[in-house]
């Protein structure tokens, strides 16, 4: 039987790559996110690939996933593949600058919306057994405090302990989880972040020789393709070029 995965926040960056490299493979593609121009042109691209069910969504708004989920073609079902990819940063400023409202996006695209999801695919997850996983989109961030990350941080930080709390109880049932927290990665990310800053994007990036999304959708093909018997629990991938730093001291004037 051929694999289906359900990628949100296929529209860009990790979630688009992965959904051009299971493609490639020949898995049925379950492709979402808020913006239809971009989901259509996904299905013009990959079409004569394999079979692609898109469909709007904003996994904020747990009515929508449920009607999404209840609504899904039979012949895309059971789903083998769950990428909980959609999320964002805001507001990377320090925390006393930024505005609540940012938080309330985070916590609820990276938080409440990945559990929404979540808890809507169980059973289609459950019901293919030996085979499936559930890939979370965490963070660096989620393990390794940095100035500006306040609560974006901390929502990978939830990530990462559902991940591992959804292991406890779906032992016995055959569907894998893993964190896979990515450091340094070139996407939309930063654009995002900025709110539409090209140049501080362009800025990050530069010189830096980041991750791109195709190495992210790389390492999301091998996840759920291992061996049933295998669990990768967190895959933590950086560039290179990237590393820890010393602890910062403010020292007195
Ligand atoms: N790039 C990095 O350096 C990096 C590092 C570590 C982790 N990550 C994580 O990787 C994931 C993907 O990010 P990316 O780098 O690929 O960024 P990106 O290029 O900005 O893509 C983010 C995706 O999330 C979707 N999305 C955002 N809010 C959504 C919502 N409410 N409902 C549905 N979809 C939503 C966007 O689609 P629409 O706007 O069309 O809805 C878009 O497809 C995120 O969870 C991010 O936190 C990124």
């Amino acid at each position: 039987m051929t694999s289906t995965v359900f990628i949100t926040g296929a529209t860009s960056g990790f979630g688009r790559a992965a959904a051009h490299r299971f493609a490639k493979a020949g898995w049925k593609l379950i492709l979402c996110g808020r913006r239809q121009e971009r989901l259509d042109t996904l299905q013009q691209e990959l079409s004569s690939l394999t079979d692609v069910y898109t469909h709007v969504l904003d996994v904020r708004d747990s009515t929508a996933v449920n009607a999404v989920v209840e609504a899904l073609p039979k012949d895309f079902l059971p789903i083998t593949s769950l990428l909980n990819n959609a999320g964002l940063a805001l507001a990377p400023q320090a925390a006393q600058n930024v505005d609540l409202s940012d938080w309330h996006t985070m916590i609820d695209t990276n938080i409440t919306g990945l559990v929404n999801v979540t808890h809507a695919l169980l059973p289609s997850l459950i019901e293919t057994g030996a085979g499936a996983s559930i890939i979370n989109v965490g963070s660096i961030a989620g393990q390794w405090p940095y100035p500006g990350s306040h609560v974006y941080g901390a929502s990978k930080a939830f990530v990462q302990q559902f991940s591992y709390n959804l292991r406890c109880d779906l032992l016995g049932t055959g569907v894998r989880v893993t964190d896979l927290a990515p450091g340094l990665a070139e996407t939309e990310f930063t654009l995002v972040r900025t709110k539409g800053d090209q140049a501080a994007s362009d800025a990050l990036y530069e010189g830096a020789n980041a991750l791109s999304a195709d190495d992210i959708a790389e390492q999301m093909f091998y996840l759920a393709t291992l061996p049933p018997h295998v669990c990768i629990n967190r895959l933590e991938i950086m560039p290179t070029t990237q590393a820890w730093s010393p602890f910062t001291v403010k020292r007195q004037s």
